[in-house]
C-alpha cells in the first residue's frame, strides 16, 4: 500500500506545481514559476489565478511523463486546500477534484504549512529524517512560526509573527532597495560580497516566543531615506553591505527565538522549513548551533524549501496510509490552521 503512486498538486500562491511520489520517493517534481509578478513587485492575485489556469494541465502532464507513468497508475490525488490566495487555490482544488472524479481515485486535502514541515520525510530531503518530537522553524513569504512537531499530524505552534513574515520582510526591504520580486534569494546572493556588520538595524524586544518583522522594515526605510538625501547613489554604492546587514538582522531575530525555545523546551532536534529555509545565512547559523548547542539539525534539500508539489504529495501519501480522504464537495480555504 505504501508504494502506491500519488499525484500532488500545489497552487497556493504563484507557483503551479505537480509531483509524483511512490513510497517516500519523489519520481518527479515539476513547477512553473510566474514571471509576470516581477513587473508589479509582488504577487497580483488575479494574474496568479489566470496563470495557474494556463499552467496546470501542462505541469501535471510533464510530471507524469518525467515519472514515466500513465494516468491510470495514479492511486490518489493530493492537493493544497489552503492556506494561500483563494483564487490560486481554487484552480488546483477544482483540477484535483475533477481528475479524482474522472479517474475514480481518492482525493486528499493537504495543509500547505504542514506540507512545508513534513517535506523533511521525503526520501532524499535529508540524510536522515527528523525524529519526534522536533522543533521546526517554518519560514516563508506568508508565515513565520516555531512549531513543536510531536508526530506527523500533531503540531503545536509555540510562537509566530505578530505582523510580517520573515520572507515578506526580505521582499519588502528588497523593494525599498529597488530589487526584483521575490527579493529573498537576491539579497542572499548579494550578501555574499557584503559586510554583515556594516549597518545595524533595530531588533524587536518581544518577551514571548513570538516574532515581529515590521520594525526592521521601517528601520531600513528611514535609514535609507536619510542616507539617500545626503547621497542619491547611496543604495547602489552600498548594496552588498546593505543586503548583508539586513540579512544578518533577520537571521539573528529568527535564531534568537529558536534558540530560546529549544532551550526552554529542552529539545535538541531542530529543523527549518519553507522558502526562507533556502537562505544560506540561516543554514549556516543552524550548522553553527549543531556544534554550539549539540543540536541535531534538519535542513531540507533546496528543491523542497520554496513552494513545491513534492511536499504536497508527501503529506498525501501519509494520509493515504491512514485512509484520510476528502469529500468531493470540499472547497479551497484561504485560512487553514495547522
Ligand atoms: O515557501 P515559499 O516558497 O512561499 C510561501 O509559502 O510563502 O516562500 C517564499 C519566500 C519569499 O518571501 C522569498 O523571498 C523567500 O521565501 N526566499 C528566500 C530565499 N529563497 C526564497 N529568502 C531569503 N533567502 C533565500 N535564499
Ligand atoms: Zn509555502
Amino acid at each position: 500500500m505504501s508504494d502506491s503512486i500519488i499525484l500532488g498538486i500545489e497552487s497556493s500562491c504563484d507557483d503551479t506545481s505537480a509531483a509524483i511520489i511512490k513510497g517516500n520517493c519523489i519520481l518527479s517534481n515539476i513547477a512553473a514559476n510566474q514571471e509576470i509578478h516581477k513587473e508589479y513587485g509582488g504577487v497580483v492575485p488575479e494574474l496568479a489565478s489566470r496563470a495557474h489556469q494556463q499552467n496546470i494541465i501542462p505541469v501535471v502532464q510533464k510530471s507524469l511523463t518525467k515519472a514515466n507513468i500513465q494516468q491510470n497508475d495514479i492511486a490518489a490525488i493530493g492537493f493544497t486546500r489552503g492556506p494561500g490566495l483563494l483564487g490560486s487555490l481554487l484552480v488546483g482544488t477544482s483540477f484535483a477534484k475533477s481528475l479524482a472524479m474522472s479517474l475514480n481515485v481518492p482525493l486528499i486535502e493537504v495543509n500547505h504549512l504542514q506540507a512545508h514541515i513534513l517535506a523533511h520525510f521525503i526520501d532524499d530531503a535529508n540524510p536522515e529524517p527528523p525524529t519526534f518530537p522536533f522543533l521546526c522553524l517554518t519560514v516563508s513569504g506568508g508565515h513565520t512560526m516555531i512549531v513543536l512537531v510531536k508526530d506527523y499530524f500533531e503540531m503545536e505552534i509555540i510562537g509566530k509573527s505578530i505582523d510580517d513574515a520573515a520572507g515578506e520582510a526580505f521582499d519588502k526591504i528588497g523593494k525599498i532597495m529597488d530589487l526584483d520580486y521575490p527579493a529573498g534569494p537576491i539579497i542572499d546572493r548579494l550578501s555574499k560580497d557584503g559586510d554583515p556588520n556594516a549597518f545595524t538595524f533595530n531588533k524587536p524586544r518581544l518577551e514571548s516566543y513570538d516574532y515581529s518583522f515590521s520594525g526592521i522594515k521601517t528601520s531600513v526605510l528611514y535609514f535609507i531615506q536619510k542616507e539617500v538625501k545626503k547621497n542619491p547613489d547611496f543604495i547602489k554604492e552600498n548594496l552588498n553591505d546593505l543586503c548583508a546587514s539586513v540579512q544578518k538582522t533577520i537571521i539573528d531575530i529568527l535564531m534568537i527565538k529558536l534558540e530560546k525555545t529549544a532551550k526552554d523546551l529542552n529539545i535538541k532536534n531542530v529543523a527549518i522549513a519553507g522558502g526562507v529555509s533556502a537562505n544560506s545565512a540561516l543554514r549556516k547559523a543552524m550548522q553553527d548551533n549543531e556544534k554550539k548547542f549539540g543540536w541535531n539539525i534538519f535542513i531540507p534539500k533546496f528543491e523542497y524549501t520554496t513552494d513545491n508539489a513534492a511536499m504536497i504529495a508527501m503529506v498525501a501519501k501519509l494520509k493515504f496510509e491512514r485512509s484520510e480522504f476528502t469529500d468531493l464537495r470540499t472547497t479551497a480555504t484561504s485560512k487553514y490552521d495547522l
